[in-house]
């Protein structure tokens, strides 16, 4: 049987050089502590209660996807979710999202949510077109300290 040229699955801690690269060399997520840096950051989301996706396209790391589980209010929150440039457009952020729903489900969840700014039109039109409804009742208040 021919291999799948695309396969979503849960990282592995060989995976954390190519994942380092991957948030890396994208300009659009804000560096939380140690996130493009730190090998823990990574680490931290391969354990219980978390969950850290990624889109494999000819053992390349096209994209990742990481978010927690909460088993008691079963909700799944996605931190973070990230295509390499020459990747995107083809959807494999879609198909992590599809991923991480399904993995949420397998973990008994039953709401799955996750935080958007108003300028990111790609991941707007991702979580429309899978069914994502902006919930209305959440301000996101920032300060600079
Ligand atoms: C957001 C992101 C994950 C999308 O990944 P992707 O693999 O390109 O996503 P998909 O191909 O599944 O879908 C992207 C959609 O946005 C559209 N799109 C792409 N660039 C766009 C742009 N500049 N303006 C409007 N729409 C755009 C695509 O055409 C596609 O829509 P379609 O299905 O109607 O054709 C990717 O752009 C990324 O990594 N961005 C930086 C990190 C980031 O912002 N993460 C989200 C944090 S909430």
């Amino acid at each position: 049987m021919r291999a799948s040229p695309r396969r979503i699955r849960t990282a592995t801690p060989k995976d954390i050089p190519q994942l380092q690269k991957l948030y890396r060399g994208v300009k659009e997520i804000i560096d939380y502590p140690g996130q493009k840096h730190d090998k823990r950051y990574f680490l931290a989301f391969m354990s219980p209660g978390r969950l850290l996706l990624v889109a494999e396209e000819k053992g390349k790391i096209a994209g990742a996807a990481n978010g927690e589980i909460d088993f008691q209010t079963r909700f799944a929150f996605i931190t973070n979710i990230v295509v390499a440039p020459s990747y995107r457009g083809q959807k494999v952020g879609s198909a992590l999202m599809v991923g991480f729903a399904a993995e949420a489900k397998k973990r008994k969840c039953t709401v799955i949510c996750g935080l958007v700014y108003d300028w990111n039109k790609p991941m707007h039109k991702i979580m429309h077109h899978l069914g994502y409804k902006p919930s209305g009742k959440t301000v996101l208040y920032t300060k600079k300290i």
